[in-house]
């Protein structure tokens, strides 16, 4: 009887340490934002499903619902400025119109980025979102500082020739860059291929994650993820486009994988139960009751 106990006893430490082991095999590192073992929860656009999109009242929510990373996208102004805004035309998101690039700064900050969500959700309308200005990607790191994470994204890369120069410049000017991706506070996404791998010559300790675009069932080549591997960490897509086989896929390939924009607690459920590493939702307080009961 002793010896079928010990039998028992060496039999579930070693199967431990198998399973140990082999999550650690899929990431970069034991620690840090690139192991696939800490699950990322992105603020998309900030807490965007309670507040305007892209407005520091949005950040300030994503940060209090416990989102590991605010989510920015970025636009340049006409005088080169990097602004935080998901369209490059600012007639969606503000009292304005017109395209970014035609705008200098001044021009932006004349803007009320709040009303059109009050007037979008009256439900959920806030007298304090009345007049919000537009926040420059330098107004979001002062504010939010060195303890924040920030996933930045490239948007339109080939309309602001320079953005990345520009992006590198203000990171290393706050200090937010270091020396390896395990501890890095910044991770860099781009539906460019060409904008990651210009961010990767200027950069290379940035981590960077390549969103794919895909119109039908996602599929991926091996060749295709060994490719994005040696110059980012992970993938992001939609994630009405992928199954628990994609999941695995890029998994197996020591990628990290975040879809978007997960609102709903069945889709973050099922999202989980399949392995993704994190994924960009507008209610990070719905993501953060989720996790809790996993
Ligand atoms: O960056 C992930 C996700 O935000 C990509 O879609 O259009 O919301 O920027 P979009
Ligand atoms: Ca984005």
């Amino acid at each position: 009887m002793k010896k079928i106990r010990f039998s028992l006893l060496v039999l579930m430490m070693f199967s431990l340490v198998v399973s140990m082991n082999s999550k650690v095999a899929w990431g970069k590192s034991k620690e840090g934002d690139s192991n696939p073992n800490r699950f990322l929860s992105i603020a998309h656009r900030g807490a965007s499903g309670h507040a305007p999109e892209h407005t520091m009242s949005a950040y300030q929510l994503g940060k209090e619902m416990h989102g590991d990373y605010i989510e920015i996208d970025l636009q340049m102004t006409k005088d080169g400025i990097l602004i935080a805004m998901h369209d490059e035309k600012v007639d969606r998101t503000t009292n304005g119109s017109g395209k970014v690039k035609d705008m200098t700064l001044a021009d932006i900050k004349k803007l009320d980025a709040g009303s059109w969500f009050n007037a979008a959700y009256p439900e959920k309308a806030q007298s304090q979102f009345e007049g919000l200005q537009v926040p420059t990607l330098e107004e979001v790191i002062e504010a939010f500082g060195k303890n924040s994470r920030y996933y930045i994204e490239t948007k339109a890369p080939d309309v602001y020739p320079g953005m990345e120069k520009e992006l590198v410049r203000i990171l290393k000017k706050h200090k937010l860059t270091s020396q390896n991706a395990q501890s890095s506070k910044i991770i860099v996404q781009s539906f460019s291929q060409e904008s990651l791998l210009k961010m990767n010559k200027l950069a290379a300790e940035i981590p960077l994650v390549q969103l794919i675009s895909y119109s039908d069932p996602a599929v991926i080549s091996d060749a295709e993820l060994d490719n994005i591997k040696k110059y980012a960490i992970g993938v992001g897509m939609n994630h009405k486009r992928i199954d628990r086989a994609y999941v695995e896929q890029v998994r197996n390939h020591g990628l990290l994988i975040h879809p978007y924009t997960v609102n709903k607690r069945s889709d973050m459920e099922r999202l989980i139960d399949w392995g993704v590493t994190g994924m960009f939702t507008n209610y990070p307080d719905v993501l953060e009751a989720v996790l809790k009961n996993k």
